[in-house]
């Protein structure tokens, strides 16, 4: 069977608590739009009260399933996510990984997940002799257990330091660094996509050349979510509210 190739579907969901105030979420936003297989959804302009359970749970699921890549864009609160990022957290990713981890949590093993976090402070100051002392890799250490406990594929987060004070040059910069981070992550699905397919052929009973299988193929081992992880068409890029 030849191996198809297409265009990944990469899910930006961006949580900035308001994103008409921001600057260089706002202009990293803009930029990643630009290109043709980002879907990008601004969370607290279709959330304003808040994600529910009950009501935005199995939608939020079946986004997750559906896209090749996942990014979650924020900026840096209080040394950790905002608020609302938290609540998806609490709602979203307990119902795939608690309630239904048979059938939603499981689809999400292999998926690429990267982080694109701002922070107002200059990288110098995240160091054991700075003023924050922890290094924003560390900071981020829950949300990449998190990844961990769905066997995500983690990539390299993407950083902004010193966001406040970029100026009309400083965020250009920001925009191109960031598409050129998610041109890098859009190849890196590509290939677990690959990689999915072999799984699959594999267990259809066709000889498979597993060459090209990375380190989670424990986790792409498992059975394909009857709902279709990965297999969504390409979607031309929009933000979302
Ligand atoms: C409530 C609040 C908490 C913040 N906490 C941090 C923090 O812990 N570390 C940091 O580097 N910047 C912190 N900042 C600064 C923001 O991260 C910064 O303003 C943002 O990344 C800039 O992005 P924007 O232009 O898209 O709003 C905080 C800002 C606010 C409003």
């Amino acid at each position: 069977m030849p191996i198809e190739h297409r265009q990944p579907t990469i899910l930006i969901l961006l949580f900035h608590p308001n994103l008409e105030r921001s600057k260089v979420n706002a202009a990293m936003a803009q930029s990643a739009a630009s290109l043709p297989y980002t879907s990008i959804t601004d969370m607290s302009a279709l959330y304003p009260k808040g994600i529910q359970m009950e009501r935005d749970g199995a939608r939020e699921a079946a986004r997750l399933l559906d896209a090749d890549g996942i990014v979650l864009q924020f900026p840096m609160q209080w040394y950790s996510t905002p608020v609302l990022m938290k609540q998806w957290q609490d709602t979203v990713l307990t119902r795939m990984g608690y309630l239904h981890q048979d059938t939603e949590g499981v689809g999400l093993a292999g998926k690429p997940i990267m982080i694109a976090a701002t922070m107002g402070a200059e990288e110098a100051t995240y160091r054991p002799e700075g003023r924050n002392r922890f290094s924003v890799m560390e900071l981020l250490a829950p949300l990449r257990a998190s990844a961990n406990r769905f066997a995500m594929d983690w990539q390299e987060p993407f950083l902004v330091y010193g966001a406040d004070l970029l100026d009309y040059d400083g965020l250009s910069e920001a925009g191109r660094e960031y598409r050129r981070a998610l041109s890098s992550f859009s190849a890196r699905t590509q290939r677990a996509d690959r990689i999915q397919q072999r799984v699959y052929l594999a267990h259809a009973g066709d000889e498979v050349d597993t060459s090209e299988r990375g380190p989670r193929s424990e986790a792409l081992d498992r059975p394909p979510m009857a709902s279709g992880a990965g297999h969504a068409p390409s979607a031309p890029s929009e933000i979302q509210t």
